[in-house]
């Protein structure tokens, strides 16, 4: 007798677990500002999901180990199963978001940083945050240490793995009009120990995405969910035009 339970795995999947293997569900549900907002937007769960699958087979074709097993259409995803390293990884190639607040509230920009919506961050910056406490809070990499969630040469693994995240997703998006301004990634450990990138990749989610022509024009157009967020448009069309523009 097979047995399938399902849970919630973050505000959007479902996680389901069946005869010893793990799904990821991608529903239709959206959140943000810490669940303030939410609702539900038709095909959202299925071109997040197409999406992470585009770009997990890229990344593990580029060396990048990742939890994607298999792709079960329209909206599940075979993973393998690990233990979720309590931390949200973020890299920012442009100022926007949480960031361009911050200097808003005073915050000194890095050497190189002008502190305004749209300005390029020269070579990039990596940020933690916490995953498991009800707001994400920016976090540094002692606190990381302290806590023993990593060591320290894991630490420099993920940044490492977050970057090279970051230049495969890049070379592949500016091919294609798009600018990517910042995103978020996880990672987990598997039975053997083993790093491995985890949940969603390169989804309009957990991305920013900007028409790079609009950007030469000085003008910001969202591809992603600041749409929902700051109400820039209809969701489901920004998503369905980013994954035609993406997977083709
Ligand atoms: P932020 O500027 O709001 O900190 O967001 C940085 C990036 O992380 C952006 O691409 C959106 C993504 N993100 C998530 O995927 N989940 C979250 O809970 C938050 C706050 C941001
Ligand atoms: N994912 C977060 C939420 O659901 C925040 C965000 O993406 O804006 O509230």
């Amino acid at each position: 007798m097979t047995t399938t339970t399902r849970e919630r795995a973050g505000k959007s999947k479902d996680i389901i677990k069946n005869d010893g293997k793990t799904f990821f569900e991608f529903t239709d549900r959206i959140t943000a500002f810490n669940g303030l907002k939410k609702d539900e937007y038709p095909d959202k769960g299925e071109v997040c999901c197409r999406l992470s699958t585009y770009w997990f087979e890229i990344l593990e074709r580029e060396g990048i180990p990742t939890h994607f097993r298999a792709f079960v259409p329209p909206n599940v995803m075979e993973v393998e199963y690990l233990e979720i390293i309590p931390i949200e990884v973020i890299w920012r190639n442009f100022v926007a978001g949480s960031l361009l607040k911050r200097y808003e509230g005073g915050e000194t920009p890095g050497a190189g940083i002008e502190p305004r919506l749209g300005a390029r961050i020269p070579g990039g910056i990596c940020e933690f945050t916490t995953k498991f406490e009800a707001i994400d809070r920016l976090i540094d990499r002692q606190e990381i240490l302290d806590n023993r969630w990593l060591t320290r040469e894991e630490l420099d693994l993920i940044r490492e793995f977050t970057r090279r995240v970051n230049d495969i997703m890049n070379e592949h998006l500016l091919e294609k009009g798009i600018l990517l301004a910042d995103f978020k990634i996880e990672f987990g450990k598997n039975l053997a120990g083993e790093i491995l990138l985890a949940d969603e990749v390169g989804t309009p989610d957990g991305c920013r995405f900007w028409d790079a022509g609009s950007y030469v024009e000085g003008k910001i157009e969202s591809l992603d969910k600041d749409v929902y967020r700051y109400e820039k448009g209809d969701l489901s069309d920004a998503y369905a035009t980013i994954m035609q523009r993406i997977c083709g």
